[in-house]
This record gives structure tokens, C-alpha cells and sequence, in this order.
């Protein structure tokens, strides 16, 4: 059996001990299946930052990367710290690695387990029951853009002026009122074809049958007209799944209405951070979203696997945080590895102890801690065996 070698990054906030339960839970499931286990801890966070890179905007160094880059997969906690300035954190560090290591797949499940109870009236487990995949490595998230002197009500104009003459950024020192800003998402067909053709290939090995292309093509006519005739030429090799497509407003109503619909949603990044809080939601909350960030070539890059949620300062160092989203980001991550039964069995072992509603954190109205929830899942993993 391969050793799967793991950089562990805890972080800041609820960060560490979310974190430390994953871990928990990962060696249970070593102990009852052929996974092994070889775990790195990395120190990135706020204390790093602070001791040995205040002033830089990135969490992590090029040479940290580059170590990061050596491990088999990267399973993150979270990151934000009320010290360190918010662009560090996760510009510097969230973004940093999905643009580093070419994550450009964000892969979001949204499953109502079992034990769970939506916000949505009448849902029973498994009644909500879709991936989300965000491209995540495009768009709006390209960092392109700038702010520079406009002159009242001459606006529009010196903002096309400024753009025929490429020439964009100028230190801002002069009243926001004056100013202009803007910012540019910009996609390639390229990056959009690997990200739909993900999406189907995920329909196909998850035996679906549809997949929803989000979309805002009927404004946005330039950056998602491409977007969409991408999908329409990918659909065409996939016969046999049914290529719907809709637009991101009417989606939010969906996911309210008749999340049931939904099997494999594609969404380009910045619709895709957004529905995606949406879809947990439905969920039960943050507590119970787990994500991937992967790069679906593991030659090419190593991919991260996290809880959605922030590190919650407030919540920080009150072992009370509901560690699941992060347990089942680790079942990602052994999907990831290949490991489908040891995926499986920590979503049953998670089901279980939900369902037998013994244990519940306060995101879900109990007292129980953040060790609890762990533990009880360890348990049942060792009950369970695959
Ligand atoms: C997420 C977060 C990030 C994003 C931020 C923190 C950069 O909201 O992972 O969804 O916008 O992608
Ligand atoms: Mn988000």
C-alpha cells in the first residue's frame, strides 16, 4: 500500500482544532483499511506571518510552496486572523495556492446527511444531493483592475479614455469621490473546457445522469457567450447526460425551490463562491461543507483540501467548532488518493453518529465539543471497518 504523504496546515482560529479532529479521523480510518498515513506539519498563520514575514503578502514563501508542492495532498484547517490584513490571508495564502499549484477545480459537495435537518422544509436525507464545481483559478478572481482619478461627471468617459490608453493604475490619494475603479474577469476557452469537461467526468464516474452549466451569458454576453459555447461543444461528447444550463439569479431560486434537480453544477468562479455558501446552507450550515481545491493531474500539482468555512476568531480555541466540514474534506482528499471504500466509509461513520443525534455541536443546538464529535466518529469508523 502506497504512503500518502500530507502536509497538514492548521492555521488560525478554530483553524487548529477543526483540523486536529480531521487528522483524528483519518488515522481511524488507517487503522481499518490500507491507507497510511505520513503527516507534515506546516506552521502557516497568523503567529508565522508576524514572527518571519510581516509586510510580504503572502502567508507562505516561493520556497514553502515548492515543499508544500512535495506532498501528496495538502489538508488545511483555516486562515484569517484579526492581525494580520485580510489580503494576506487569503489572497496571500487561499488564493496564492490555487493559482500556484493550478487548483483549477473547486469542488464542493452540498449533501443533506442523514441526521441533519435543512432550512428547507420537508427535505429528507439525501434529498439534497449535488457537487458543486466552481472553476477556480478565473474570472474575477484574476486580480485585474485598478483605480484612477476620474473627473465629476465626466466619468464614463475618462474611464474609456483610460482604458483606450492602457493606462490604469495610479496611486490613489485624491477624494473617492473622484475616483474610478473597476475590475475585469477574464476566462480563456482553454481554462473553461477543463473545468466543464471535469464536471461530466464527474457526472460519468458518479453513474449522474445531468449537468447544470451556470451561467450569466444573456448580459455578460463576452466572458460567458465563450464560457457557454465551450460547454455546448463539450456537452456534444457526453450523449448520454443531460447538458442543462441556467442562468446564476435563477439558480439561487433553484437551489431554494428544488435543490432535488440538481446533480453536477458547473459555475464559473465567482457564481461558484456564491452559490456554493447557498448550497451549504441547505445543508445545515458551514459546519457541514467540505471543499476541494484540485488539480485533477497530481503531477502537475498537488491539491488542498478545507473546510469552506473561515477560521471563525471568535469561535477560536473553545474546542467547540463543528470539525465535519473538515472530516469530509479529508473524505475528498482520500477520493483524491484513490481511496473510493475509505472515502465511503467516513461519510457512513459521519451519518451515523448524526443520525444517532447523541452528539451535536452548537451550529447544530447541543453542547457537545469539537473532541466529541471527533472521537465519536473515530469510534465508529473502527466499528464499522470497510
Ligand atoms: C472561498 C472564500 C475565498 C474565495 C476567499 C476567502 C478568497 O470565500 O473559498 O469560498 O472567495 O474563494
Ligand atoms: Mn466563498
Amino acid at each position: 500500500m502506497a504512503v500518502q504523504s500530507v502536509a497538514l496546515i492548521p492555521g488560525d482560529g478554530i483553524g487548529p482544532e477543526v483540523l486536529r479532529e480531521g487528522r483524528k479521523v483519518m488515522d481511524a480510518v488507517a487503522e481499518v483499511t490500507g491507507v497510511t498515513w505520513q503527516w507534515k506539519e506546516y506552521p502557516f498563520g497568523a503567529e508565522h506571518w508576524l514572527k518571519h514575514r510581516k509586510g510580504l503578502p503572502t502567508l507562505m514563501s516561493e520556497e514553502e510552496m515548492a515543499q508544500l508542492a512535495t506532498h501528496d495532498a495538502i489538508y488545511f484547517g483555516a486562515v484569517g486572523d484579526p492581525r494580520v490584513p485580510e489580503q494576506v490571508e487569503q489572497a496571500g495564502a487561499l488564493l496564492w495556492m490555487r493559482f500556484y499549484f493550478d487548483q483549477y477545480i473547486n469542488l464542493r459537495p452540498a449533501k443533506l446527511l442523514r441526521g441533519v435537518v435543512s432550512p428547507l422544509a420537508g427535505k429528507k436525507p439525501h434529498d439534497i444531493n449535488f457537487y458543486v464545481v466552481r472553476e477556480n483559478s478565473e474570472d474575477f478572481y484574476i486580480g485585474l483592475g485598478g483605480r484612477f482619478a476620474g473627473r465629476r461627471n465626466r466619468d464614463l468617459l475618462e474611464l474609456r479614455r483610460a482604458l483606450y490608453k492602457a493606462k490604469f493604475q495610479v496611486d490613489i490619494d485624491i477624494d473617492p469621490e473622484d475616483q474610478i475603479a473597476y475590475q475585469i474577469g477574464a476566462i480563456t476557452g482553454r481554462g473553461a473546457e477543463r473545468v466543464i469537461r471535469y464536471g461530466f467526468e464527474l457526472a460519468k464516474r458518479k453513474h449522474l445522469t445531468r449537468v447544470t452549466v451556470v451561467h450569466k451569458a444573456n448580459v455578460l454576453t463576452k466572458i460567458y457567450g465563450l464560457w457557454m459555447e465551450t460547454a455546448e461543444r463539450v456537452a456534444k461528447e457526453y450523449p448520454s447526460i443531460e447538458f442543462d444550463t441556467a442562468i446564476v439569479d435563477a439558480v439561487t431560486m433553484w437551489f431554494v425551490r428544488r435543490p432535488e434537480w440538481f446533480q453536477v453544477v458547473v459555475a464559473p468562479n465567482m457564481f461558484g463562491d456564491i452559490i456554493s455558501d447557498l448550497a451549504a446552507a441547505t445543508v445545515g450550515g458551514m459546519g457541514f461543507a467540505p471543499g476541494g481545491n484540485i488539480n485533477p493531474d497530481r503531477k502537475a500539482g498537488v491539491s488542498m483540501f478545507e473546510p469552506i468555512h473561515g477560521s471563525a476568531p471568535k469561535h477560536g480555541g473553545f474546542n467547540r467548532a463543528n470539525p465535519i466540514a473538515t472530516i469530509l474534506a479529508g473524505k475528498l482528499m482520500l477520493e483524491h488518493l484513490g481511496e473510493e471504500r475509505a472515502a465511503e466509509l467516513v461519510e457512513h461513520a459521519c451519518e451515523d453518529i448524526l443520525e444517532a443525534g447523541k452528539v451535536r455541536t452548537y451550529d447544530m443546538g447541543g453542547n457537545s465539543t469539537c473532541s466529541d464529535m471527533g472521537d465519536a466518529i473515530s469510534e465508529r469508523i473502527l466499528q464499522l471497518k470497510p
